[in-house]
């Protein structure tokens, strides 16, 4: 059965980029594919964090996730710092990548543009996230559009590993989904959508209630051409509209917008899909939230799951690389 594994950051509540690029992917995959979930929690330490708020950010990610569809029945959520063996395996993996690599990661530019505090773990960053992968043999690993570049530098240490060494690492492949693949932020359309702290206007989060989603699908930019046609270059603003509306009714953007000819019918069918989409996500998530012990409960089952399996492939590169046995 095909392995598939992909990893999300406790930091800040998901938003519907998160769930339409990443998320809703990965709740399907969980029933055709053996697919690990890890919430990572070790990639939110590259920044500076409050004191004591990331596990309250684990646990809550966590629930997020089984709200927005993981069933820890079909898949296996953890957390990655309960599996030790990714910090262990990622400093294996630090030695076989290159500073040169590192250094052309856009993501590693764009974040450390923002930081003031500049972590080595956040310039080392890819070689954990290539820990998270290899570890569990994975054969795709189902992200957005923007982290293709850190699954291709993946493959490039996996291979590298596999020649300096004896074949250890099995080489991932992005899986990137189509439609929805990037959804843009409403007030800024040629930005992706991002946390609602940098654009409060501009992203659905998952847990917005119903008014604050229709008002800020009706307050979307658009243009003053006042066609609704799918054109990315031309159209960022109702083309955005146009996949999200799309993504949630299972349908091409391109074919929805033949069924308009207006911006304000647009907006509001677009509103009422993603309200109807959020609802039960919303409702489930209450649930959770009242009851952390159950949440944690299965989060070391989880923990446990993934133990055997991380712990295998370790053992395997440490024999590979010639590491004295304990
Ligand atoms: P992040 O919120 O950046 O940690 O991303 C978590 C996951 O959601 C990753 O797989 C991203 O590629 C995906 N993602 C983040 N923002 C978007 C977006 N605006 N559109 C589509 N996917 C996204
Ligand atoms: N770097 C990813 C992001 O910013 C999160 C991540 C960590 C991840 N480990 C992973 C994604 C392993 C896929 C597979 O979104």
């Amino acid at each position: 059965m095909t392995r598939v594994l992909s990893g999300i950051q406790p930091s800040g509540d998901l938003h519907l980029g998160n769930y339409l690029g990443a998320i809703r992917v990965w709740a399907q995959l969980q029933h055709t594919t053996d697919a690990f979930y890890p919430v990572v929690d070790l990639h939110a330490v590259t920044v500076p964090q409050k004191p004591g708020a990331i596990g309250t950010a684990t646990l809550r990610m966590s629930q997020m996730l089984m709200a927005a569809g993981l069933d820890p029945d079909a898949c296996t959520i953890f957390v990655q710092s309960h599996v030790h063996q990714h910090s262990e395996c990622a400093w294996l993996l630090e030695c076989t990548v290159s500073f040169g690599e590192l250094s052309r990661m856009t993501q590693f530019k764009d974040k450390s543009d923002r930081q003031e505090f500049i972590s080595a773990g956040l310039f080392t960053y890819p070689a954990l996230q290539a820990a998270d992968i290899l570890l569990y043999d994975a054969d795709e690993v189902p992200v957005g559009d923007d982290q293709r570049q850190h699954i291709e530098l993946t493959r490039d240490i996996a291979e590298r590993f596999n020649s300096r060494y004896v074949p250890t690492f099995k080489l991932p492949k992005a899986v990137v989904p189509a439609a929805g693949a990037r959804v843009m932020d409403l007030q800024h359309p040629t930005n992706k959508m991002s946390k609602s702290l940098d654009s409060p206007r501009g992203t659905i989060d998952l847990l917005d209630d119903p008014a604050d989603v229709t008002r800020k699908i009706k307050s979307a930019v658009t243009d003053s051409d006042g066609e609704v046609r799918y054109d990315i270059a031309a159209k960022p603003g109702v083309s955005n509209l146009l996949s999200i509306l799309g993504a949630a009714s299972d349908r091409a953007p391109e074919q929805v917008a033949e069924d308009y000819s207006m911006y304000g019918p647009l907006k509001a069918d677009t509103a009422e899909a993603v309200v109807e989409l959020l609802r039960p996500i919303q409702a489930r998530f209450r649930e959770l939230e009242a009851d952390p012990a159950e949440t944690s409960r299965l989060l070391a089952v989880g923990a446990t799951k993934a133990q055997t399996v991380a712990s295998a492939t370790l053992q395997r590169a440490r024999t590979n690389l010639g590491l004295l046995q304990g």
